[in-house]
């Protein structure tokens, strides 16, 4: 068994070839050595977020949810924008991790992949989630690095090189977030 931290990788989109899921496929195939990811896969089985079932025993998907999290060293974020925020399922994941403690203070990063311009609301909306949940957001392994299909082979990694070494550099700067400098 593996000791390595683990760096959880939640995609926002149920899309089958989602770009935001290619995003975090990649992610995996770059992560530094010193780190394992681990990819989510059970956004779809998710029940609606209804504050009555929040309670024990807890739904099967929710406590998987929750167990994941609090495996995780870190959680690395990637979603798509709808309708100018979040998508409402990755809504209801978010949501469900407020009744618990697993992502308080847990560093947490996302990855923007939409063109250039756009996007803006669904980072807008995570920052407020994110805040709500009391997840420790690790602003400089937060990035923006837009992705376009013509990037991803048919093997759904992406080939750029140079979107591979960012998504190699957010990895690092979230297993070993920088420490604050003396003057901050
Ligand atoms: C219903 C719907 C609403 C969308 N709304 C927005 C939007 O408000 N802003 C935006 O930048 N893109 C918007 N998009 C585009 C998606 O964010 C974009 O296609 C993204 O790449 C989808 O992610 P995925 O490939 O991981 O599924 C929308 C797409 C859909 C299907």
């Amino acid at each position: 068994m593996s000791t390595l931290p683990v760096i959880l990788l939640l995609s926002g989109s149920l899309r089958s070839g989602s770009t935001n899921e290619c995003v975090l496929r990649t992610a995996e195939a770059v992560a530094p050595s010193r780190v394992r990811t681990v990819h989510y896969d059970g956004l779809g089985e998710l029940p609606h977020f209804n504050p009555d079932d929040d309670a024990d025993p807890l739904p099967a998907p929710v406590a998987g949810l929750r167990a994941a999290i609090g495996e995780a060293a870190a959680v690395l974020i990637c979603t798509p924008e709808y309708a100018g925020t979040l998508p409402g399922s990755f809504k209801n994941l978010l949501d469900w991790t407020v009744g618990g403690t697993e992502i308080c203070d847990k560093p947490v990063a996302w990855v923007n992949a939409a063109a250039p311009g756009r996007g803006q609301g669904a980072e807008a909306a995570l920052r407020t989630v994110l805040g709500y949940t009391g997840a420790d957001v690790v602003e400089p392994a937060c990035a923006r690095i837009p992705v376009d299909r013509g990037m991803v082979g048919a093997d759904g990694i992406i080939t750029d090189e140079g979107v591979r070494e960012q998504l190699g550099e957010v990895l690092a700067l979230l297993a070993a977030p920088p420490s604050p400098s003396p003057s901050s």
